[in-house]
């Protein structure tokens, strides 16, 4: 088996707190290898463009266990393989650069790639594993909507932002005798929503998986006013959406997804029409993801980076390395990126939740 000489490190999509905390782990433990290790800046972009690629040492990753963001930067749009490129006429058209990747991680001789990534970066990875370029994913979102493993970095610091924010909207509440929507980021997943819901005590958590009636949210509502509780707390996904309508999202151009997000307003009016009670928005959007990781997540963070290592090590690619408690284990990409990991209605968080009143804008359960 030949020597490993050389490692190459990016992160892709949007940035999660423990990214800095992954990136240095990584480095650490290749270079007690006696690795070199290069970062690449802006997920795949700097290996489309190699002036954006840093030499990573123990200097470089110095203090940074602790801090958001990631010093390598990072995009959560032009995937290498449909890549927006302006046309003669003007348009901008998506074109396959994926071989221009492939030629540069040869020409630089890198013996492998870690690919810190939610599943957009986990598909890219895939795509390139099946071109020859030998790669190990880890996982990181906010939205923890990775299959293949129980938990990515970033949501527990995104869900504990979530809590501490709905917990000091309950006083206000109360105060004004208001109803508060707190419209949470998770994508198409209620994960954010749900746990932060639960953990601060929402009266009303609507999330993706489960279409929402408003007449149910209302009567919530109003039954909590009819037993003196004259304030409510509703958590959003920004995901959710009434029975029979549409997410609300916006178009963000070519090669770009949809951005999620307006829910929150939409349903606040909803609100104040069928109940009559003054009713506030609060969006929590990026604070969910600015910031420096839980010890939960930098712990996670340093651990799958560390993982990931070892699985260079062992040359085992084509995988991501994923938590199943207490281990961490490696999955094949292709479990990684099969589906989209979404709340399972029947899980335990939900049945606590359903067990302590909380409505979800169905029919099911207590109101
Ligand atoms: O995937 C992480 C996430 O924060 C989602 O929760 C959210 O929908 C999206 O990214 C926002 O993307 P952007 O950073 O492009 O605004």
């Amino acid at each position: 088996m030949e020597r490993i000489r050389r490692i190459a490190v990016n992160t892709g999509g949007g940035d999660a707190p423990g990214l800095n905390a992954v990136i240095r782990s990584i480095v650490l433990a290749s270079l007690r290898r006696g690795w070199e290790v290069l970062g690449i800046r802006k997920g795949y972009e700097g290996l489309l463009d190699t002036s954006k690629i840093v030499q990573l040492d123990r200097d470089s990753v110095r203090g940074i266990t602790h801090l958001g963001g990631t010093i390598l930067g990072t995009t959560n749009r032009n995937s290498p393989f449909q890549y927006p490129a302006k046309q003669a006429d003007g348009t901008t058209a998506l074109v396959d650069r994926s071989d221009e990747v492939v030629e540069n991680f040869n020409r630089l001789q890198i013996d492998a790639l870690i690919a810190i990534g939610g599943d957009g970066s986990m598909r890219i990875a895939s795509g390139l594993v099946k071109k020859g370029i030998p790669i190990v994913g880890v996982p990181k979102t906010i939205d923890n909507d990775l299959s293949g493993t129980v938990i990515t970095f970033g949501f527990d610091t995104a869900v504990t932002v979530a809590t501490e924010a709905i917990d000091r909207l309950h006083s206000t509440a109360e105060a004004h005798e208001r109803v508060f929507v707190v419209e949470v980021m998770g994508r198409y997943a209620g994960w954010i929503a749900l746990h932060s819901g639960v953990s601060a005590t929402a009266d009303v958590v609507l999330i993706p998986e489960i279409p929402y009636d408003i007449a149910s949210v209302c009567d919530k509502i109003m039954d909590r006013e009819a037993h003196g509780r004259r304030f409510s707390i509703v958590v959003v996904a920004e995901g959710a959406r009434p029975v029979g309508g549409e997410m609300v999202t916006r178009d963000q151009g070519v090669g770009r997804e949809r951005l999620l997000g307006g829910i929150g307003v939409q349903l606040a009016e909803e609100i104040e029409l069928g109940t009559g009670k003054e009713t506030r928005t609060v969006v929590l959007g990026h604070l969910q993801r600015g910031g420096g990781p839980t010890t939960f997540d930098r712990l996670l963070a340093l651990r799958f980076g560390a993982a990931a290592v070892r699985m260079v090590a062992e040359r085992r690619f084509d995988v991501m390395v994923a938590l199943d408690p207490p281990t961490v284990l490696a999955v094949p990409l292709e479990v990684a990126t099969e589906r989209m990991k979404c709340v399972p209605l029947d899980c335990d968080t939900m049945l606590t939740a359903r067990d302590l009143g909380i409505c979800f804008g169905d029919s099911d359960g207590e109101k």
